[in-house]
């Protein structure tokens, strides 16, 4: 049986920097307990970038490195790097700019994608787009976010939550049937009042009076926005598994978003998966936003197998979420 081209991810890898800020840390910064965080959102510690300068394509960086080490690809052979960030190095150039440089993508074109914590799978389906045209052979996908940057360490309710980090994929056409099978992805702008930061961009530019104030910080409801991202995580997820005829023991593992164990559990028991099927890496990174599920993928790389279902699902600020249903191409 011959098959339509696919993108298949090919590699998988990601950089988390080494410094861990624990719970416990936190204690001494906020009125916060690591017993309070544990239970209500199943962080431990979280990696933060230090060091002067370094942003976020300091990380994407290092990940594709790793990638394009890994895979045995020649950085010049890339064809397109899609970066999903929500915390670029500056408004421009983008940041996949300036990592393609960084690796010596010189033949690559390069943006990035701004769709919050839905980025990594925003940008996945696009790469995998390009890859279907069958235009680009070689799509690099980088999720990664320097999320100590945007975070207001005064801000108990938010500052918990969050770690810094990146994971890149990258695609390469199938013709097995193995890749990229199906998007389901979603938007609602009227989210904006619930997740957002308010002030750096056109609408409220940064200037003397709001420089020090929270708002130039990110802001969540965390309790309004939980109670979306629990029902439409699930029903994406669901609506996925619905239209392939998919159940519970189909999928190999389902790879969330990391934003709040309490989610990640709903999202799971809807699907009719038990705990052992879910990637799971939130107690050791918190939330990185763009690079949770890359992250995730490059924890489990060596649990998968070939032809395994995956699931990957996502909520987040816009609001934005979807899911993606793709078929593992390789063992490690
Ligand atoms: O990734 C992007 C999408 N984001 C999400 O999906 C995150 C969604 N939201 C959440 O994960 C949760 O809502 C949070 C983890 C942010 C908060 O958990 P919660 O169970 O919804 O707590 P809450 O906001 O209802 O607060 C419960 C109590 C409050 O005290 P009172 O009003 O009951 O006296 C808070 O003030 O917990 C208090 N609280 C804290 N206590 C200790 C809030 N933050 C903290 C804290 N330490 N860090």
């Amino acid at each position: 049986m011959t098959h339509k081209i696919t993108a298949a991810i090919t590699a998988v890898h990601g950089y988390v920097p080494d410094y861990i800020l624990t719970n416990q840390e936190l204690e001494k910064m906020v009125d916060t307990s690591d017993q309070w965080i544990t239970e209500r959102t199943g962080i431990k510690e979280r990696r933060i970038l230090k060091g002067e300068n370094k942003g976020t394509s300091f990380m994407a960086a290092e990940a594709v490195k790793g990638l394009l080490e890994k895979s045995g690809t020649n950085p010049l052979e890339i064809d397109a790097i899609i970066c999903a960030t929500v915390t670029p190095d500056m408004l421009f150039p983008c940041t996949a700019n300036l990592v393609a440089d960084m690796v010596g993508a010189k033949n690559a074109m390069s943006f990035d994608m701004l769709a919050a914590c839905s980025g990594f799978i925003y940008a996945l389906e696009t790469g995998a787009s390009y890859i279907q045209l069958g235009r680009y052979k070689k799509v690099v996908v980088i999720g990664a976010d320097k999320m100590s940057s945007i975070v207001n360490y005064k801000d108990r309710t938010s500052c918990i939550l969050f770690g810094d980090g990146a994971g890149a994929v990258l695609l390469e056409p199938n013709t097995e049937g193995l890749g990229v099978i199906d998007a389901i992805l979603k938007s609602d702008g009227s989210g904006k009042d619930l997740l957002y930061i308010k002030a750096g961009g056109s609408a409220c530019p940064i200037t003397e009076e709001n420089v020090n104030s929270p708002d130039r910080y990110f802001f969540q409801d965390g309790k309004a926005v939980f109670k979306y991202a629990v029902t439409r995580m699930a029903d994406v997820a669901e609506e996925m598994m619905k239209r392939h005829h998919l159940v519970g023991e189909d999928i190999a593992y389902l790879v969330p978003h990391q934003a709040n164990k309490r989610i990640i559990d709903a999202t799971a028991e809807r699907m009719g998966i038990g705990p052992e099927k879910v990637t799971m890496n939130i107690e050791r990174y918190g939330n990185t936003t763009g690079a949770t599920i890359p992250l995730c993928l490059w924890d489990y790389e060596k649990k998968f197998k070939k032809g395994d279902n995956l699931i990957l699902a996502a909520f987040g600020g816009g609001f934005t979420w979807g899911a993606v249903y793709l078929k593992w191409a390789y063992n490690s």
